[in-house]
């Protein structure tokens, strides 16, 4: 017996002879719309992120071209629609700042439109998370397309790294190994295509994450922004939405515990960026997966990090996809047995397994093989102590070894500029094995929770010959950015967490072995700091008002995935009430 076909939300729009449909179908109409566009076909959204001051995401109009190609092909009736775009490069104070907004303009223009299913187009930093953020709240069937990599960078004859190269860069400047004219010189050599950062930073990290979660066709991730291949997957990802409404497969069924345990163990072996830890947390959430910032402990620990890419290692993104793209890496995992869930589906239909366990694998200084890794255990650190009682975390491929045990004395900045003003002060009482510590970068303290965890070395270190120190901080770190570094601890200072009582000279173990952050006082003494701190606190006047006084009193923490508490869940597809 066949199934009934699946009952179309866009009918309840389009679909009835009255005044109603009368009304919804005759404004549409002014676009040239034929009336059998109506008819009974699946309406499927093209949300974009397109936006020229979101450089990573500016070749989106071509890309939806080849998304509205597929879907026509296969009987659906395209309709793009354009949602607030994050880029990284310029927003300020940051993109995190607005990325649980651009996810509610996602959630409410699907659901509030006559939308069967939508093609997510994504691709700088926060936008994959949030329009993922957005749709999983409404659980419609949706598929994501990554705009790619920007091509290698090429400097003086040489691959350069989106990101990774301007801190190697600036800290040489800084240093007095380069001249200021050979810096600036970089700049017009690391972006030279269209895409997002070639490093594996957060945009590569999420697109791998959006692929081991199986919310993509396999290839997502890495196939370069300009390599025709990315318009046949955007053209194939447009046939297989219009299906994906027809069998009703929605996010929730992609969207599992068991999809994440997938992406957790994925992320430990790409090297990915710590950002994924947040984002993660956050798009669970929506669709109501309990995930724990110790999952990543849990779940991630022993898995070796494969893919040799910076900030971790050597190559970029393009080296990757010619390597065999995220694909292999999860063959690799699965014959190793470490792929948690091969059953996991994914948008094609197919497992996971079913999709990658042919994969092929070209070159192995890229893509290592199991016995040979780039570090024998990528797993990001969940850390815990009296220094942050509800988390924190470190990535040790992008860290110094012999750092990952240590024990120095805090030099403290309040906030980032003191940080800014004080860092190269020639008489700043700091040596090599001391610890950095940045306070009131955080969700709320920042606010937006900024991207300079990696601090920059003192520069009279530098001059040393000193490349990397233990740097702790509320923030959190680009993707693209390397070193030491404790991040996104929790609770932020901002919030009375006691990163905000931490004082000069007070001593700090850490231990990535044992997952402990330590500051040697006292708990009676802390609580006398705490207190006082909290005596002392008097309210920001720039919180008062506009979409900050929305965040600051609605971001949650960094180990909640600083959504904002009343967006998390999914409240579904149900169509609202017409106006008419
Ligand atoms: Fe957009 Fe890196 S700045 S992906």
């Amino acid at each position: 017996m066949s199934k009934s076909p699946v009952k179309l939300r866009s009918a309840e729009w389009f679909g009835t002879a009255d005044k109603n449909g009368f009304m919804y179908r005759s404004w549409m109409k002014n676009q040239g719309i034929p009336d059998h566009e109506f008819q009974g076909k699946p309406v499927i959204g093209i949300c974009n992120t397109w936006s020229e001051l979101t450089p990573c995401n500016a070749h989106f109009r071509k890309l939806a071209e080849h998304v509205r190609r597929g879907i026509i092909e296969a009987g659906g009736f395209p309709v793009e629609f354009p949602v607030f775009s994050n880029g990284e490069s310029n927003l300020r104070p940051t993109a995190m700042f607005t990325r649980n907004l651009a996810s509610i303009d996602v959630e409410e223009s699907i659901r509030g439109n006559p939308i069967d299913g939508v093609v997510l187009l994504v691709g700088c930093d926060k936008t994959t998370p949030a329009l993922l953020m957005g749709a999983a709240s409404v659980d419609v069937p949706a598929i994501a397309v990554s705009g790619g990599p920007m091509l290698n960078g090429k400097h003086q004859g040489r691959d350069i790294g989106s990101g990774t190269v301007v801190w190697q860069l600036s800290e040489q400047v800084k240093a007095g190994t380069i001249t200021l004219h050979e810096f600036m010189s970089a700049e017009a050599g690391m972006s030279r295509s269209a895409g997002t950062c070639n490093t594996m930073g957060t945009a590569s990290t999420m697109a791998c994450m959006a692929e081991a979660l199986g919310v993509t066709l396999p290839h997502n991730a890495a196939i370069p922004a300009v390599d025709s291949r990315r318009y046949v997957l955007a053209h194939m990802s447009g046939i297989r939405i219009v299906e994906m409404v027809r069998e009703d497969l929605r996010l929730s069924k992609l969207l599992t515990r068991q999809a994440f345990e997938n992406a957790i163990r994925t992320n430990a072996a790409i090297g990915g960026s710590t950002n994924a830890v947040i984002h993660l947390k956050a798009i669970a959430g929506r669709i109501g997966v309990e995930l724990a910032l110790d999952d990543w402990t849990t779940i991630g620990q022993g898995t070796p990090t494969l893919v040799d890419l910076m900030p971790s290692g050597r190559f970029l993104m393009e080296d990757f996809y010619y390597a065999g793209g995220l694909p292999a890496v999860l063959r690799r995992l699965g014959e190793a047995g470490r792929l948690p869930h091969p059953d996991a589906l994914t948008a094609n239909g197919q497992s996971l397994w079913d999709n990658v366990k042919d994969a092929p694998s070209y070159n192995p200084e890229v893509i290592r093989d199991w016995d040979t890794p780039l570090v024998p255990d990528g797993s990001i650190r969940v850390l815990r102590g009296n220094l942050a009682p509800r988390g924190a975390v470190l990535k040790p491929s992008a860290a110094t070894a012999r750092l990952l045990r240590h024990r120095g004395r805090a030099v403290v900045f309040e906030n980032l500029d003191d940080y800014k003003a004080r860092i190269a002060d020639p008489d700043l009482d700091v040596s090599a094995d001391s610890i950095l510590v940045l306070k009131n970068c955080g969700p709320r303290g920042y606010p937006g929770m900024a991207e300079v965890g990696n601090m920059g070395l003192p520069p009279k270190l530098l001059a040393q010959g000193v490349t990397d120190m233990v740097r702790i901080s509320d923030a959190r770190m680009s993707g693209t950015a390397y070193g030491t570094v404790v991040l996104h601890v929790a609770p932020e200072a901002r919030a009375g967490g006691p990163l905000a009582v931490v004082r000069e000279g007070d001593w700090i173990e850490l231990d990535c072995d044992t997952g402990r952050l330590h500051l040697e006082v006292s708990d009676a003494e802390l609580a006398d700091r705490l207190a006082t701190w909290a005596a002392g606190q008097q309210a920001d006047p720039a919180d008062g008002s506009g979409y900050r006084k929305l965040y600051v009193e609605h971001v949650m923490q960094a180990d909640e995935g600083c959504d904002f508490d009343f967006l998390v869940g999914r409240r579904g597809a149900g169509v609202p009430r017409h106006s008419h």
